[in-house]
């Protein structure tokens, strides 16, 4: 087993996963298409969207005591469950459910701004607008200084050194994410979170894995993180809800809630159990993907493996990409064409290349894929939702986000190549 270079499925397995996901390699109005922006909303899991849809016809509230009622509320409860031991491996803590990841991120971020005692508060340059602007708000709000971590730009990282120099006594929070939504790097949070608590041991740290959840497990309990939200729709499910993990002493600060709840509820209202059900019907497709790897009746032995594969698959996609093969070059090969932050080795690195192609702008670029049949993001250094991140990247004119995922084939990563190095000679 190669590890660092990843493990590819075989032909067979991706085939299988790809007909598990609604319209991986056509879109009904504009016909066949690669779908390579998965990190701005991934392909649909069909029984994700089905539970949803199929839950949804019942008009019954989940607090009621009839059959259907305790059915709707048990995926609810379920769910909640499966979402904190197995997606966050917590140990303890509370779920937060909003209608997006951005919501979760700043009602934590006020959350323990008003609670804990500090003249300053860390963030770092590539957040994405969702973490960074609710640290900039609450700061203001609150009367924090803000301070901000910079990217090591060969690596698109932060380093936990660049971090910690940020940190002191009066440091109330540090905001860092677990990956880069624009070069795919992923974050060293046990080296950030052992610099800062060096500093610190009580410091309260939190972390947006909006752009990792899909490429690799969360683990709050190891990391011992105080919050960590996600975004279902990025992760094979669907749109409409977003969930986060706080800690126990979170959980505990006085937050909006029915008064009459136990104190680590956040639900306001009647959660929507079809938000519930198409997470699980993700659990339920990781472990299957486990299952073919490990033998156990145990689900989160099965979703870690699940996870594990998914990643080790979209690691060798990336390097194949990178490299292509002796008939096809890879982006590293194609003349003209400049990747962001390409750290020689693809550990630490999510299914995801920031590219540009030499004397073309990135929206013409993206236009162009669009065009040939793939469908990219062009993330332009004038966007509200880019600029500050591309240019700490060093990447002042913006780039292209290629975003392929785990049920693709080498054979869609060929067809990439062969559209992008048409494109860079033309
Ligand atoms: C890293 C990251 N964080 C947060 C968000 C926002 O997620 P949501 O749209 O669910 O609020 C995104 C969306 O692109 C993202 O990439």
């Amino acid at each position: 087993m190669n590890e660092t270079k990843g493990i590819l499925f075989d032909s067979v397995l991706v085939q299988e996963l790809k007909n598990q996901f609604f319209m991986p390699n056509e879109d009904p109005r504009d016909g066949e298409r690669l779908f390579f922006d998965n990190s701005g909303g991934s392909l649909r899991l069909q029984k994700a969207v089905e539970v949803k849809a199929d839950l949804e016809r019942y008009p019954d509230c989940p607090e009621r005591d009839h059959e259907r009622g305790l059915t709707l509320k048990a995926y609810v409860q379920e769910g909640t469950k499966e979402l904190l031991d197995i997606v966050f491996n917590a140990k303890s803590g509370a779920l937060m459910s909003e209608l997006t990841a951005s919501q979760c991120m700043f009602q934590i971020v006020d959350l323990i701004m008003d609670n804990v005692e500090g003249t300053n508060a860390v963030v770092s340059v590539l957040e994405h607008p969702s973490a960074f602007d609710a640290m900039q708000f609450h700061c203001k709000k609150h009367g924090r200084e803000l301070r901000v971590a910079q990217a090591n730009k060969e690596t698109g990282r932060i380093d936990p050194d660049e971090v910690a120099r940020l940190v002191d006594q009066n440091t109330c929070l540090v905001s860092i994410m677990s990956a880069s939504n624009i070069s795919g790097s992923v974050m060293d949070m046990e080296g950030i979170v052992k610099a800062v608590r060096a500093i610190k041991p009580d410091i309260y740290i939190i972390s947006d894995a909006v752009q990792h959840a899909p490429h690799m497990i969360m683990d709050v309990e190891t990391l011992g993180l105080d919050a960590m939200n996600f975004a279902p729709y990025k992760f094979f499910s669907v749109r409409g809800c977003g969930f986060a993990y706080v800690s126990d002493r979170v959980a505990h600060m006085p937050h909006h809630k029915i008064i009459a709840k136990d104190p680590k509820v956040f639900e306001l209202g009647t959660p929507a159990p079809g938000n519930f059900a198409a997470m699980m019907a993700v659990v339920d497709y990781v472990c299957s993907i486990g299952k073919k790897f490990i033998a156990s009746e145990n689900r989160k032995e099965l979703y870690y493996e699940g996870m594990k594969r998914i990643h080790l698959q979209e690691r060798a996609l990336l390097h194949y990409m990178l490299e292509g093969t002796k008939e096809i070059p890879g982006l590293r090969h194609i003349p003209g064409v400049a990747i962001s932050a390409d750290t020689d080795s693809v550990e630490g690195r999510d299914l995801i290349a920031g590219i540009r192609i030499e004397g073309m702008d990135v929206i013409e670029l993206g236009e162009e894929y669009q065009r040939r049949g793939v469908t990219t993001a062009a993330r332009a250094a004038t966007s509200i939702y880019s600029k500050r991140i591309v240019e700490a990247l060093g990447a002042d004119k913006g780039l292209v986000r290629v975003s392929p995922m785990h049920c693709h084939g080498t054979e869609d990563i060929d067809k990439f190549l062969n559209i992008t190095k048409e494109i860079a000679t033309r």
